[in-house]
């Protein structure tokens, strides 16, 4: 048995060492979360896409009474750019969210499956993605890639075909 070990770096900031360029994408992310639609979780979340072509993609969970008809917002804001923007890549993801209800302490990280959502554009376009999250007390962290969030991957190339 050989004990194997994956390790993660990531970025930790104060409001002062961010970019303009970061601090501007965490606050549109905070602009969408005006946007949620999230009547049955009280919880609103709010992603911020930057293109490299410099376009913001904004994205806001959307709720359903049928809840596993609902989206997260990284989900909403990623497809949105897949849909609206098939051939520009994505430099960096923002994410951020607030509740009236809840008091939210940890840094929200995005689920499981908006971290799967985002792995397949990050491989389909060959470059990094970067993720910013904000947390409600003011945390910052930046990881340089989805492959930080989820670091063994499922990915297209488990499904070449055998030639
Ligand atoms: N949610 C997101 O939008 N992103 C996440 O990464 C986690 C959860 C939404 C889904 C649902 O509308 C609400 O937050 C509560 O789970």
């Amino acid at each position: 048995m050989k004990q194997k070990e994956i390790t993660i770096r990531y970025n930790e900031y104060t409001s002062k060492e961010l970019s303009t360029q970061q601090s501007n994408l965490i606050n549109q992310s905070v602009k969408a979360q005006e946007s949620s639609y999230s009547p049955y979780s009280n919880f609103r979340v709010g992603a911020a896409i930057l293109l490299d072509s410099g376009e913001v993609v904004l994205g806001s969970n959307q709720e359903n009474v049928a809840y596993p008809s609902g989206l997260c917002a990284e989900r909403v804001a990623i497809y949105t750019c897949g849909s609206l923007h098939p051939s520009k890549k994505i430099n960096a993801i923002a994410i951020s969210a607030s509740s009236s209800q809840f008091d939210i302490k940890e840094l929200l990280a995005p689920c499981g499956g908006c971290r799967q959502s985002m792995l397949e554009f990050e491989h389909k376009q060959k470059s990094n993605i970067k993720v910013l999250l904000k947390g409600v007390d003011g945390q910052l962290v930046e990881f340089d890639s989805i492959k930080d969030l989820l670091p063994i991957p499922f990915n297209c190339d488990a499904l070449q075909n055998v030639s």
